[in-house]
Protein backbone atom coordinates (compact mmCIF):
# COMPACT_ATOMS: atom_id res chain seq x y z
CA UNK A 1 0.00 0.00 0.00
CA UNK A 2 1.20 3.44 -0.30
CA UNK A 3 1.79 5.87 1.54
CA UNK A 4 -0.75 8.77 2.11
CA UNK A 5 0.16 12.15 1.42
CA UNK A 6 -0.60 14.98 3.57
CA UNK A 7 -1.71 18.42 1.45
CA UNK A 8 -2.42 21.98 3.66
CA UNK A 9 -4.09 25.01 2.35
CA UNK A 10 -3.44 28.52 3.86
CA UNK A 11 -3.93 31.92 3.56
CA UNK A 12 -4.90 35.08 5.05
CA UNK A 13 -8.40 36.19 6.34
CA UNK A 14 -11.20 35.87 3.72
CA UNK A 15 -8.87 34.44 0.87
CA UNK A 16 -11.37 32.02 -0.21
CA UNK A 17 -9.81 29.02 1.47
CA UNK A 18 -12.60 26.87 2.62
CA UNK A 19 -13.91 26.82 -0.70
CA UNK A 20 -10.77 25.95 -2.08
CA UNK A 21 -10.72 23.06 0.41
CA UNK A 22 -13.87 21.75 -1.51
CA UNK A 23 -12.38 21.47 -4.83
CA UNK A 24 -9.31 19.78 -3.65
CA UNK A 25 -10.92 17.16 -1.54
CA UNK A 26 -13.33 16.68 -5.05
CA UNK A 27 -10.30 16.32 -7.53
CA UNK A 28 -8.34 13.76 -4.97
CA UNK A 29 -11.30 11.58 -4.66
CA UNK A 30 -11.61 11.99 -8.42
CA UNK A 31 -7.79 10.07 -8.57
CA UNK A 32 -9.93 7.28 -6.85
CA UNK A 33 -7.66 7.98 -3.66
CA UNK A 34 -8.99 7.47 -0.54
CA UNK A 35 -9.33 10.98 1.96
CA UNK A 36 -9.66 13.26 5.00
CA UNK A 37 -10.75 16.37 4.93
CA UNK A 38 -9.86 18.31 8.49
CA UNK A 39 -9.12 21.44 9.50
CA UNK A 40 -7.37 23.23 12.45
CA UNK A 41 -7.68 24.86 14.80
CA UNK A 42 -10.13 21.48 15.60
CA UNK A 43 -10.30 17.88 14.06
CA UNK A 44 -10.72 16.05 17.03
CA UNK A 45 -13.26 16.99 19.91
CA UNK A 46 -10.65 18.83 22.01
CA UNK A 47 -9.38 20.63 18.74
CA UNK A 48 -13.25 21.80 18.75
CA UNK A 49 -13.02 22.81 21.93
CA UNK A 50 -10.12 24.94 21.78
CA UNK A 51 -11.17 26.37 18.44
CA UNK A 52 -14.31 28.15 20.08
CA UNK A 53 -12.14 29.55 22.96
CA UNK A 54 -9.87 30.98 20.85
CA UNK A 55 -11.82 32.44 18.35
CA UNK A 56 -14.37 33.83 21.46
CA UNK A 57 -11.57 34.67 24.02
CA UNK A 58 -10.82 38.11 24.33
CA UNK A 59 -7.51 39.33 25.40
CA UNK A 60 -5.83 35.98 25.18
CA UNK A 61 -1.79 36.23 25.82
CA UNK A 62 -0.07 35.67 22.46
CA UNK A 63 1.80 32.76 24.19
CA UNK A 64 -1.63 31.48 25.85
CA UNK A 65 -2.75 31.08 22.03
CA UNK A 66 0.39 29.81 20.48
CA UNK A 67 -0.11 27.03 23.41
CA UNK A 68 -3.53 26.21 22.39
CA UNK A 69 -2.66 25.95 18.82
CA UNK A 70 -0.13 23.70 19.38
CA UNK A 71 -1.97 21.45 21.91
CA UNK A 72 -4.89 21.32 19.60
CA UNK A 73 -2.66 20.51 16.52
CA UNK A 74 -1.08 17.60 18.70
CA UNK A 75 -3.60 15.74 19.32
CA UNK A 76 -4.99 15.88 15.65
CA UNK A 77 -1.96 14.66 14.30
CA UNK A 78 -1.34 11.73 16.68
CA UNK A 79 -5.34 10.88 16.57
CA UNK A 80 -6.75 12.05 13.13
CA UNK A 81 -3.42 12.28 10.66
CA UNK A 82 -1.24 10.13 11.40
CA UNK A 83 -3.64 7.11 11.73
CA UNK A 84 -4.58 8.12 8.34
CA UNK A 85 -1.85 8.22 6.42
CA UNK A 86 -0.32 5.16 8.04
CA UNK A 87 -3.96 3.42 6.36
CA UNK A 88 -3.13 4.67 3.39
CA UNK A 89 -5.61 7.76 3.25
CA UNK A 90 -4.54 11.12 1.86
CA UNK A 91 -5.46 14.15 4.26
CA UNK A 92 -6.17 17.63 3.30
CA UNK A 93 -6.19 19.64 6.05
CA UNK A 94 -7.80 23.64 6.35
CA UNK A 95 -4.81 25.15 7.92
CA UNK A 96 -1.34 23.44 9.67
CA UNK A 97 1.78 24.60 11.44
CA UNK A 98 2.25 27.70 8.43
CA UNK A 99 -0.77 29.09 10.33
CA UNK A 100 0.85 29.41 13.36
CA UNK A 101 4.11 30.91 11.40
CA UNK A 102 1.87 33.46 9.56
CA UNK A 103 -0.31 34.68 13.00
CA UNK A 104 1.39 33.58 16.24
CA UNK A 105 4.36 34.59 14.45
CA UNK A 106 4.02 37.37 12.19
CA UNK A 107 0.95 38.77 13.93
CA UNK A 108 1.88 38.26 17.52
CA UNK A 109 5.40 38.19 17.51
CA UNK A 110 6.44 35.08 18.73
CA UNK A 111 9.74 33.82 17.65
CA UNK A 112 10.52 31.88 15.04
CA UNK A 113 12.66 29.58 17.47
CA UNK A 114 9.57 29.57 19.96
CA UNK A 115 8.09 27.92 16.54
CA UNK A 116 10.66 25.72 15.90
CA UNK A 117 10.09 24.09 19.26
CA UNK A 118 6.57 23.93 19.15
CA UNK A 119 7.14 22.27 15.81
CA UNK A 120 9.25 19.99 17.07
CA UNK A 121 6.57 18.82 19.66
CA UNK A 122 4.40 17.30 16.78
CA UNK A 123 4.72 13.30 16.76
CA UNK A 124 5.94 11.95 13.68
CA UNK A 125 7.77 15.46 13.14
CA UNK A 126 4.47 15.89 10.74
CA UNK A 127 5.27 18.02 7.98
CA UNK A 128 3.03 18.78 5.25
CA UNK A 129 4.03 17.16 1.50
CA UNK A 130 2.23 19.77 -0.39
CA UNK A 131 0.65 23.54 0.71
CA UNK A 132 -0.87 25.72 -1.28
CA UNK A 133 -0.99 28.97 0.07
CA UNK A 134 -3.61 31.80 -1.48
CA UNK A 135 -2.78 34.61 -1.17
CA UNK A 136 -4.42 38.20 -1.70
CA UNK A 137 -3.72 41.98 -0.96
CA UNK A 138 -5.24 42.60 2.80
CA UNK A 139 -7.64 45.06 1.49
CA UNK A 140 -9.46 42.28 -0.66
CA UNK A 141 -9.35 39.56 1.77
CA UNK A 142 -10.87 42.21 4.78
CA UNK A 143 -13.45 43.26 2.51
CA UNK A 144 -14.35 39.41 1.55
CA UNK A 145 -14.55 39.03 5.46
CA UNK A 146 -16.64 41.77 6.33
CA UNK A 147 -19.13 41.00 3.39
CA UNK A 148 -19.31 36.89 5.25
CA UNK A 149 -20.97 39.38 8.25
CA UNK A 150 -20.05 38.71 11.88
CA UNK A 151 -16.13 38.47 12.28
CA UNK A 152 -14.29 36.09 14.78
CA UNK A 153 -11.62 37.22 16.77
CA UNK A 154 -8.18 36.87 13.81
CA UNK A 155 -10.88 38.89 11.29
CA UNK A 156 -11.42 41.73 13.35
CA UNK A 157 -7.57 42.26 13.50
CA UNK A 158 -6.32 45.60 12.34
CA UNK A 159 -5.27 45.46 8.47
CA UNK A 160 -1.33 45.67 10.02
CA UNK A 161 -1.92 42.40 11.45
CA UNK A 162 -3.22 41.11 8.68
CA UNK A 163 -0.22 42.45 6.61
CA UNK A 164 2.34 40.54 9.22
CA UNK A 165 0.25 37.92 8.42
CA UNK A 166 0.80 37.78 4.89
CA UNK A 167 4.36 38.51 4.76
CA UNK A 168 4.75 36.03 6.99
CA UNK A 169 3.34 33.30 4.67
CA UNK A 170 5.07 34.85 1.57
CA UNK A 171 8.74 34.27 3.74
CA UNK A 172 7.71 30.73 4.23
CA UNK A 173 6.98 30.37 0.99
CA UNK A 174 10.77 31.87 0.09
CA UNK A 175 11.79 29.81 2.50
CA UNK A 176 10.68 26.33 1.29
CA UNK A 177 9.73 26.84 -2.90
CA UNK A 178 9.54 23.02 -3.13
CA UNK A 179 6.93 22.61 -0.80
CA UNK A 180 4.83 25.91 -0.33
CA UNK A 181 2.77 26.87 -4.00
CA UNK A 182 1.49 30.73 -4.12
CA UNK A 183 -1.18 31.17 -5.94
CA UNK A 184 -2.96 34.47 -6.46
CA UNK A 185 -6.59 34.32 -5.04
CA UNK A 186 -7.53 38.28 -5.92
CA UNK A 187 -9.80 37.20 -8.39
CA UNK A 188 -13.23 36.06 -8.41
CA UNK A 189 -13.56 32.71 -6.81
CA UNK A 190 -14.55 30.17 -9.55
CA UNK A 191 -10.61 31.68 -10.42
CA UNK A 192 -9.06 30.88 -7.11
CA UNK A 193 -10.54 27.55 -7.48
CA UNK A 194 -9.00 26.34 -11.06
CA UNK A 195 -5.71 27.98 -10.11
CA UNK A 196 -5.63 25.93 -6.96
CA UNK A 197 -6.84 22.40 -8.99
CA UNK A 198 -3.98 23.20 -11.62
CA UNK A 199 -1.56 23.63 -8.06
CA UNK A 200 -2.27 20.90 -6.99
CA UNK A 201 -2.27 18.79 -10.01
CA UNK A 202 1.24 19.79 -10.66
CA UNK A 203 2.34 19.38 -7.71
CA UNK A 204 1.18 15.93 -7.25
CA UNK A 205 2.22 14.44 -10.50
CA UNK A 206 5.04 12.86 -8.82
CA UNK A 207 2.79 10.98 -6.21
CA UNK A 208 0.04 9.65 -8.75
P1 LIG B 1 -10.23 29.41 9.89
O1 LIG B 1 -11.53 28.86 10.28
O2 LIG B 1 -9.46 28.68 8.84
O3 LIG B 1 -10.44 30.91 9.50
P2 LIG B 1 -10.85 31.47 8.09
O4 LIG B 1 -12.20 30.89 7.77
O5 LIG B 1 -10.89 32.94 8.34
O6 LIG B 1 -9.79 31.05 7.13
O7 LIG B 1 -9.21 29.52 11.13
C1 LIG B 1 -9.58 30.17 12.31
C2 LIG B 1 -8.59 31.21 12.71
O8 LIG B 1 -7.52 30.65 13.47
C3 LIG B 1 -7.95 31.97 11.57
O9 LIG B 1 -8.34 33.30 11.68
C4 LIG B 1 -6.47 31.86 11.79
C5 LIG B 1 -6.32 31.33 13.18
N1 LIG B 1 -5.18 30.40 13.35
C6 LIG B 1 -4.03 30.84 13.99
O10 LIG B 1 -3.94 32.01 14.41
N2 LIG B 1 -3.00 29.96 14.18
C7 LIG B 1 -3.06 28.67 13.78
O11 LIG B 1 -2.09 27.89 13.96
C8 LIG B 1 -4.25 28.22 13.11
C9 LIG B 1 -4.39 26.81 12.66
C10 LIG B 1 -5.31 29.13 12.93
Amino acid sequence: MNKGRFISLEGGEGVGKTTCVESVADRIRGWGLELVVTREPGGTSLGEGLRSLLLQTRDLAAEAELLMMFAARIQHVRDVILPALDRGCWVVSDRFTDSSYAYQGGGRGVSVATLRFMENLLPGSLRPDLTLLLDAPVEIGQARARARGAMDRFESEARVFQERVRSAYLERAAEFPERIVVIDASEAVACVRSRVVAALERGCARWI
